[in-house]
């Protein structure tokens, strides 16, 4: 290992340190850049998500996570050595190594993905760098790895909108499973642990993930705008992706001033706000293309692969966004013909949003309750049904 490839290591593990020393020391020992063949080792080494494989359409199918995203997931998985851990999404097998750093020898690693080509490619990277011991399996993650089971830990590392009964049967009595779960459109990578007859978040935080594919990815809420451009519905919905790229095509409506601002992670709590209080709630994202300026201007989240920002859209395809440089004023702007009471109503949320404390993710709590298990959720929490869980969504 070349001093600059240890210095790389070293930049990216101080980028990302979380509170677990052991996913530091994790991040210093394992060598990215092995599995991410092809890509130049100072990019394998930024904290950036890099997409490995995407499908005919161009959409991406696999990547390698933001290691900030993973470190934070690793820490609210609290591995210890020892542990026998299934990962749900093995894409480059990153993950899975830093894993095995943290549980050690004595410890034991399954991950799998649904894609063959994806988990033949993770089984080589792996032993390449120095993992042979990881198990890769290609198979539908939803069913998890019966094979290796009983698990003290289970993450996915691909969205996922449901807790599978097969996941809740593999793992241990105190096991803890962490998931990027969908929440009406919102994906919060979600700790939980057994709390009686259902199961207890014990840890959140915002994550954005490709959805989970197969039989068990759940209802697709996402509209195709224009190539690259994507509307995420809280649930699936008749909304015609037509007419929402026409009102966007066509100057604003309307422009309603919020006096809200602030630096990407109280977009987040600005999202869920809207998301668990506005049933017409969207995410607008537009992949980004080397340059070219997105289709619309002032789009206040940007990663290097997408411009994005939140609003609300009607069912006639009118739509409200919110639009304003990072830390400048938000301005929700209305679209279409009822965009101009679309970006009075954005308006009002971001205000009310403001009025309460800007809340984020701290004190939310997202419980899941098996529909299997006699527990119930207390009617008064706002409820996320689906097949297999009912998910209490509520702020203590
Ligand atoms: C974001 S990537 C995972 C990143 C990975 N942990 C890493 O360290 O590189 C998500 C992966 O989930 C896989 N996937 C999608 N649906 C799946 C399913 N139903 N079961 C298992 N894997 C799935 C995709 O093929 C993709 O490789």
């Amino acid at each position: 290992m070349t001093a600059d490839l240890v210095r790389l290591r070293e930049q990216l593990a101080a980028q990302v340190t979380v509170a677990d020393p052991a996913v530091g020391a994790a991040l210093r020992s394992v060598p990215r850049h092995l599995f991410l063949p092809g890509i130049p080792p100072e990019n394998a080494y930024r904290d950036e998500a890099i997409v490995t494989k995407r499908d005919a359409s161009g959409t991406p199918v696999s990547s390698s996570s933001q290691p900030a995203i993973m470190a934070i997931m690793l820490d609210q998985l609290a591995l210890a050595p020892g542990h026998r851990v299934l990962e749900v999404g093995a894409g480059t097998g990153y993950n899975a190594a830093l894993i095995r750093e943290i549980v050690g020898p004595q410890g034991q690693v399954t991950s799998v993905d649904i894609d063959p080509e994806v988990a033949a490619a993770a089984t080589e990277h792996l032993a390449a760098a120095g993992y042979p011991d990881v198990t890769v399996a290609a198979v539908d993650g939803a069913e998890g790895f019966a094979g290796h089971a009983p698990y003290d830990r289970l993450i996915a590392t691909v969205g996922v909108s449901d807790l599978t009964p097969s996941w809740l049967s593999q793992v241990t009595a105190d096991a803890l499973i962490v998931v990027p779960l969908d929440v009406h459109g919102v994906q919060l990578s979600v700790a939980f642990g057994r709390s009686g007859g259902h199961w207890a978040s014990r840890s959140i935080s915002p994550c954005g993930f490709m959805r989970m594919r197969g039989p068990n990815a759940g209802s697709a809420a996402v509209l195709t705008l224009a190539p690259g451009l994507r509307l995420q519905l809280r649930e699936p919905r008749e909304v015609d992706p037509a007419a929402v790229a026409a009102a966007l095509a066509a100057p604003p409506a309307a422009a309603e001033p919020t006096s809200a601002s602030g630096g990407p992670r109280l977009y987040w709590g600005l999202n869920l706000w809207l998301a668990v209080r506005d049933p017409r709630s969207c995410g607008l994202a537009e992949e980004r293309v080397p340059g070219q300026q997105p289709r619309l201007a002032g789009m206040p989240l940007s990663s290097h692969l997408f411009h994005a920002t939140y609003g609300i859209v009607s069912d006639a395809g009118g739509i409200a966004l919110l639009l304003g440089k990072e830390d400048s004023e938000l301005v929700a702007t209305g679209f279409g013909p009822d965009g101009a009471a679309l970006a009075t109503d954005l308006a009002a949320q971001v205000w009310a949003w403001a009025a309460a404390g800007r809340p984020e993710t701290a004190g939310l709590h997202v419980d899941a309750y098996p529909r299997s298990q006699a527990d119930q959720p207390p009617a008064a929490h706002m409820l996320v049904e689906r097949p297999h869980t009912r998910f209490a969504v509520y702020h203590a």
